[in-house]
């Protein structure tokens, strides 16, 4: 389901590697360059600090030994080391040892502020691209999000963001460790280049080696990836359609569905991890052969004991930042999906955006008029909305009539602005509709639709959503218009009672109440009700729909309904059928 995203033409360009992903990331985070720099610094100063504190041990081991002669004997780094030390501090071993733990010190406070700086860095990023994938989310064309799996969109906002974060903070393991590689390696050639030119030609092959294990590792990303987002849509549908599942008696489906989608996560999980796991074994054999080769190859050059004490010891303490440079290129191979997955998320340039007109919407003086708008959800489907045309009148009550299926809610979502016509204009007073902001045209208008879209949270955060700051007096004002007000008040914990997922925790009839009280708060200049009364019973239902006309006279409605005649309180029917309007003749 990945595999279908569009990708840009740089994309197609060049092929994509983990490195190329995390750098396009990085054009996000321009500001935080002097944090990633530091903390290269840090990690520098940090190799540089043991790389010295290892040639200091072995001057104290010989100093202690009473074999110091042994490492002037030998010349070189260590025995010009040993002169240089010897004459700021003098011969004792004790004063070495100072110097030493001293270095050790400073050693781990750098090690310690890297360390801090890591953590802050790696929580930085994902909260900011956690931020960004939700604003994204928030504010895309809302066309995008209905035709994305939810599965997918909530694995990318929770899960790979954290994972990019992950690669950023992998990229700068792996710039530090190869610093550290450097260093401990310009060491060990300073001390001999015999050494130093075995030892390269060791590393090269091993690394040669380790090499072979990122294709397979990064393949298997690619699948753990898929399966995540397939077992985070099974989370989804077990959550969110608890009910339906379970009065269809599918818990077993859905067990065994759920329980393949999870196998899969870890069969996959473990496979990866089988290759991972090869880095240490095969790392360590590599750096014991090379130990060996290296004493053969220093022996035979005659290079000294000392010197070749040190160059060990620089070797043991490289091998660790080898094996972490190839961890951090495994994770990153493993992470390249989901690289992909965030930056194409955060691309602007392939998603739907709403227009966001300039002009403050003033309210409507006359009319809204759709002329000859079409809207296809999918142009597969043929036109939702076929070239319609119509008016709808400033205080007068309009009613959309036809079919089910027929176009009458696309109606209303263009209106809403959650779409925008294909072709076609809707014009407001003769302006584009478009021109207006979103904000200033949504504020006047109120809708109670057929499905109420409540959300979880309180009975009263849930009807607050059309104004925040009303009072309480004001909400309980229009939950007794609207006959939901006694409802509330019996439940133990009133306007604070929850919700409940979808709404559940509520009667049809009571979630449509409680999306008319909501639409009502707003006090719209302009009301659509889509079948906001169906699950209402009809005493009821006129007695509401009384209320409202009083409360809106003098204003605009636009109301749905099935029925063929044109609603009793109706001023002008409009038929869609088939996604065409056609207006009735206007007495
Ligand atoms: N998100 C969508 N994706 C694809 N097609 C859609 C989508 N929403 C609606 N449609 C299609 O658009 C057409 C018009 O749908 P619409 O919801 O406007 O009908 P309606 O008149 O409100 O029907 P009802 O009276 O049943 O509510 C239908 O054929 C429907 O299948
Ligand atoms: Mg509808």
């Amino acid at each position: 389901m990945t595999g279908a995203h569009s990708t840009s033409g740089e994309a197609r360009a060049r092929p994509a590697t983990p490195l190329r992903e995390t750098a396009r990331l990085a054009a996000y985070f321009t500001e935080q360059k002097w944090a990633a720099l530091l903390m290269v610094v840090l990690g520098l100063g940090a190799a540089l600090a043991e790389t010295l504190g290892i040639g200091l041990a072995v001057m104290l081991l010989f100093a202690l030994l009473d074999q110091s002669a042994q490492i002037m004997e030998g010349g070189g780094l260590l025995a010009r080391l040993y002169g240089a030390i010897q004459n700021v501090f003098g011969a004792s071993a004790s004063l070495i040892a100072v110097v030493f733990f001293m270095l050790i010190l400073f050693n781990a406070l750098l090690i310690y502020a890297y360390q801090l700086m890591a953590a802050t860095m790696l929580n930085l990023v994902a909260e900011r691209l956690r931020d960004m994938v939700h604003r994204q989310y928030v504010t895309v064309g809302y066309r995008f999000l209905q035709q994305r799996e939810h599965g997918e969109l909530i694995h990318t906002l929770a899960t790979e963001t954290w994972t990019v974060s992950g690669a950023f903070f992998s990229i700068a393991r792996i710039v530090v460790n190869m610093c550290a590689v450097l260093v401990f390696g310009l060491g060990i050639f300073a001390l001999s280049w015999v050494v130093g030119l075995t030892a390269l030609v060791c590393a090269v092959a091993v690394f040669a080696l380790l090499r072979l294990l990122a294709r397979p590792v990064r393949r298997l990303g690619q699948e753990t990836l898929e399966a995540n987002q397939i077992l985070a849509e099974r989370m989804l549908v077990s959550l969110t359609g608890m009910r339906t599942l379970r009065v269809f008696a599918q818990e077993s489906y859905v067990l065994r569905v759920f329980g393949s989608a999870s196998s899969r996560v870890r069969r996959l999980a473990v496979r990866t991890e089988r290759i991972k796991a090869l880095i240490g074994p095969l790392g360590e054999l590599g750096s014991i052969s090379t130990l060996i080769i290296i004493a053969l190859v220093a022996k035979a050059a005659g290079v000294d004991v000392p010197t070749i004490v040190a160059a060990v010891l620089l070797l043991f303490r490289l091998q660790p930042h080898l094996q972490e440079i190839e961890t951090h290129r495994m994770a990153l191979a493993e992470m390249q999906a989901s690289l992909r997955n965030v930056r194409e998320m955060l691309d602007r340039s392939d998603k739907p955006w709403p227009t966001e007109g300039t002009l403050t919407f003033p309210g409507l003086a006359r009319e809204v008029r759709f002329e000859n708008v079409n809207f296809f959800h999918d142009p597969r489907r043929g036109p939702s909305l076929g070239d319609a045309s119509f008016t709808i009148r400033r205080g007068e009550t309009t009613a959309l009539s036809g079919p089910s299926g027929s176009g009458k809610t696309t109606v209303m979502n263009l209106l809403l602005r959650l779409y925008e016509p294909d072709s076609g204009r809707i014009l407001v007073d003769g302006a584009d509709l478009n021109d207006f902001t979103r904000a200033s045209w949504l504020s006047r208008l109120a809708i109670a639709g057929q499905d109420v879209e409540l959300i979880e949270g309180t009975v009263e955060q849930n009807i607050r959503l059309a104004a925040h700051d009303a009072t309480i007096e004001e909400i309980r004002a229009v939950c007794e218009m609207v006959e939901i007000l006694d409802d509330i008040e019996c439940l133990p914990d009133g306007f604070d009672a929850r919700i409940g997922a979808g709404g559940l925790n509520f009667s049809g009839g009571q979630r449509q109440r409680i999306g008319l009280a909501r639409a009502l708060l707003r006090d719209p200049e302009f009301l659509i009700l889509d079948e906001a009364m169906s699950a209402i019973e009809p005493a009821r239902e006129d007695r509401i729909r009384r209320r409202i006309a009083e409360m809106m006279r003098g204003r605009t409605i636009l109301v749905v309904s099935h029925r063929s005649t044109p609603s009793i309180d109706a001023d002008h029917t409009v038929f869609v059928e088939n996604g065409r309007a056609r207006e009735a003749a206007r007495a």
